[in-house]
């Protein structure tokens, strides 16, 4: 595995590996790796071969006072992860190889990113739209991978690739469970263990409602107020928002005709969680 700290080594590395004929993937992260990343780097390997997976905290996806600061980092972890899980190249950039010296430059796709997350996280999808427009631009892949977790921003960063002519296609892997259903996140290890515990009551109670309109009923409020009763019975569970969206648009919908999203936001102590099912 090489290791790559600045964007014209990638740029160098990227433009070998096409020469070569090879078709190259990126695994795009912030770190703190768990099985879900390593689960992309797999899909990537299968249709790629030669994987790139980075690790970048990006400032810019931060809002004021969230954990930008105290974001779970181990890179001799990461790196021993990434090496065994066969990928070819590591890009950790350094200081000002993404965001260089005097960057204005944003990246926005409009509406998509007020919805669901956005509106709790003011600046959030604009960050990482930007970032993975640039890391687009610097690792040049065939495809980049993303986890169906992060529903919204796998939407929001396709839509931004195909607004933009971007070369690579962008794929959406499933999202990886621990036994009891609880979604893996880098953020599951500010957790206390009451806290795990508590947390798979937010995909049980996303399992319901899709429980729900699979059985028939498509009025999107009965299913919603049927989440919100189960995550209301777990005292350590404080929601931010439940809501039933178009699955490509993110418009919020009254009934479930189509393929419709059903995505929940949930603060446990100090730890925000996200999970999502889709019906139709
Ligand atoms: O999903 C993440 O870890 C990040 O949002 C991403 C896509 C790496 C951009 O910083």
């Amino acid at each position: 595995m090489e290791s790559v700290t600045t964007a014209a080594r990638m740029k160098e590395v990227s433009a070998g590996t096409r020469a070569a004929g090879r078709r190259l993937g990126l695994v795009p992260t912030m770190g703190a790796l768990h099985e879900g990343h390593l689960s992309l780097v797999q899909k990537a390997l299968a249709e790629c071969g030669t994987v790139v997976l980075s690790i970048y905290v990006n400032p810019l996806q931060f809002g004021p006072g969230e954990d930008f600061e105290r974001y779970p980092r181990d890179l001799g972890r990461d790196a021993a992860l990434a090496r065994g899980a066969g990928v070819a190249i590591l890009f950790v950039p350094g200081e000002g190889e993404v965001h260089i010296a005097g960057h204005r430059t944003r990246v926005e796709v409009e509406g998509m990113q007020d919805a669901l997350c956005g509106r709790s996280r003011p600046g959030h999808f604009r960050g990482v739209t930007t970032v993975v427009a640039k890391l687009l631009a610097i690792v040049r892949p065939h495809a980049a991978y993303f986890g169906e977790k992060d529903a919204q921003q796998f939407r929001i960063v396709r839509r931004m690739a195909r607004d933009l002519h971007a070369e690579a296609t962008l794929v959406a892997c499933p999202t990886v469970r621990e036994a009891d259903g609880l979604a893996l996140s880098s953020r599951n290890a500010y957790l206390t263990p009451e806290e795990r515990r508590a947390a798979p009551v937010l995909h049980r109670a996303l399992e319901e409602g899709a429980g729900l309109a699979r059985s028939g009923v498509r009025d999107a409020g009965a299913i919603l107020e049927r989440v919100r009763r189960t995550l209301a019975s777990e005292p350590l569970a404080r929601v931010d928002y439940v809501e039933a969206v178009d699955d490509e648009t993110l418009a919020p919908v009254a009934e479930v005709r189509g393929r419709v999203l059903l995505a929940a936001a949930a603060w446990f102590g100090r730890a925000r969680l996200i999970d999502n099912v889709t019906v139709g």
